[in-house]
C-alpha cells in the first residue's frame, strides 16, 4: 500500500475521520508507504521556511495518530531521486492532450491563472512514486481517482512499450506479462466522512469551522463552545452531528435524552469525548521531538531508496541507457 500526503498546515478532526484514521486502519494490514510528497508540493508552495516546516509536522501528525514507523516507511519524495528520474521517462512516454486532460491542470486554466510545467507534469512524478514500489493499493480521496488512473496508464505504456517482444513478421507473438516491469495499481477510495463543522457546514479550514485535531483542552472548549445551535429544536443538531463521531447512535440518544434542552451541559459532554480522543495523541505528539523526527524520515527514505534503486535499475536498462 502506498500514499503521498502534500504536506500542507495543521490537521483537523475531519482529517482525522475522513483519512489518518482509515489510513491507520490499513497500516496494520499492510506493507505501508507513506510518502511525503515535498517536490509535488513546490508545484505551489514557494516558502523554504513553511515547507520545512510542513514536512516535519505532517509526519508527527501521522506518527501522533498511530503510524508505527518501524512497520510502516515514513520517507519524503526529495530523499529518493529516483521518482523524478523515473517521472522523466514517463514524461517521455504520455502525450500533451493526455496531460492537458488532467483536472488538477484542467481547473487551473480554467479559472485562467497560469500554471507551471510542474503541475502539468504532476500526474507523471505521482506515477512514479506509486509505480517504483509494486504497489498494490492506493488509499487517496476521490479527487486523486484520475491521479491513479494516470498512474495505470504509465505502467500500460512502460510495459507496453519496453517489456513486449518487437513484431516484425506475421508470427503469433506471445506477450508474457510476468516480463512486465510495473504493476497496475488499484486506488482504494477513502469514503467521504462528511464531517460537519462548528457551524454545521462541512469541515474545512476555509470555512474556519474546523475543530483542530492537536487543539489543548481550552481550544477544544472554545470550539465546541462557539458550535451554533438554533434555538428551535431540543436536540442541538450542529453539536448532535460533531457528537456522532465518537459514539453510538443509541449512547447519544440517552445522552440527548437526560439533558433535552440544556445545550451548555451537552457541549459539555462533548468537549470530554473530544478531549478523551484527542489527549493521547497530543500528548504523543509533543513527546517527539524533530530530531526524532529527523531520523525516523532519513531511515524511511533509506528503506524506500533500497527499493526504488532496484527497480530503476532495471527500467534504465529496459529504456537502453544502461550500456
Ligand atoms: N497528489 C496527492 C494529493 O494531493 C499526493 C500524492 C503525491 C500522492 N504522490 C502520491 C497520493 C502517490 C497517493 C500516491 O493528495
Amino acid at each position: 500500500m502506498f500514499t503521498g500526503l502534500q504536506p500542507s498546515g495543521a490537521l483537523h478532526i475531519g482529517n482525522y475521520f475522513g483519512a489518518l484514521k482509515p489510513f491507520v486502519g490499513l497500516s496494520r494490514e499492510h506493507e505501508s508507504f507513506l510518502m511525503i510528497a515535498d517536490y509535488h508540493a513546490l508545484t505551489t508552495l514557494k516558502d523554504p521556511a513553511a515547507l520545512r516546516g510542513n514536512i516535519l509536522s505532517v509526519a508527527r501528525d501521522y506518527i501522533a495518530a498511530g503510524i508505527d514507523p518501524h512497520t510502516s516507511i515514513i520517507f519524503k519524495q526529495s530523499d529518493v531521486p529516483e521518482h523524478t528520474e523515473l517521472a522523466w521517462i514517463f514524461q517521455c512516454l504520455v502525450t500533451v492532450p493526455f496531460l492537458e486532460l488532467a483536472h488538477a491542470y484542467k481547473d487551473k486554466v480554467a479559472k485562467g491563472l497560469e500554471a507551471n510545467a510542474g503541475l502539468f507534469a504532476y500526474p507523471m512524478l505521482m506515477a512514479a512514486d506509486i509505480l517504483l514500489y509494486d504497489t498494490d493499493i492506493v488509499p487517496v480521496g476521490a479527487d486523486q481517482r484520475q491521479h491513479v488512473e494516470y498512474s495505470r496508464e504509465a505502467a500500460k505504456k512502460f510495459n507496453h512499450t519496453y517489456c513486449e517482444p518487437t513484431i516484425t513478421g506475421t508470427d503469433i507473438v506471445h506477450i508474457d506479462e510476468a516480463n512486465y516491469i510495473f504493476k497496475e495499481p488499484v486506488e482504494k477510495i477513502m469514503a467521504e466522512v462528511g464531517v460537519a463543522g462548528t457551524d454545521g457546514k462541512k469541515m474545512s479550514k476555509s470555512y474556519k469551522n474546523t475543530i483542530p485535531l492537536f487543539a489543548s483542552k481550552d481550544e477544544i472548549a472554545k470550539a465546541v463552545m462557539s458550535i451554533v445551535t438554533d434555538s428551535k429544536g431540543e436536540s442541538p443538531e450542529h453539536v448532535y452531528n460533531i457528537h456522532a463521531l465518537f459514539r453510538t447512535r443509541d449512547e447519544l440518544s440517552e445522552i440527548y435524552t437526560t439533558n433535552k434542552g440544556n445545550y451548555k451541559a451537552l457541549k459539555e459532554a462533548l468537549i470530554e469525548d473530544i478531549e478523551a480522543l484527542i489527549s493521547p495523541m497530543r500528548e504523543k505528539r509533543n513527546s517527539i521531538t524533530d530530531d526524532e523526527i529527523k531520523r525516523i524520515i532519513k531511515d524511511g527514505g533509506e528503506r524506500a531508496r533500497a527499493i526504488a534503486s532496484a527497480k530503476m535499475t532495471a527500467v534504465r536498462s529496459a529504456v537502453g541507457v544502461t550500456v
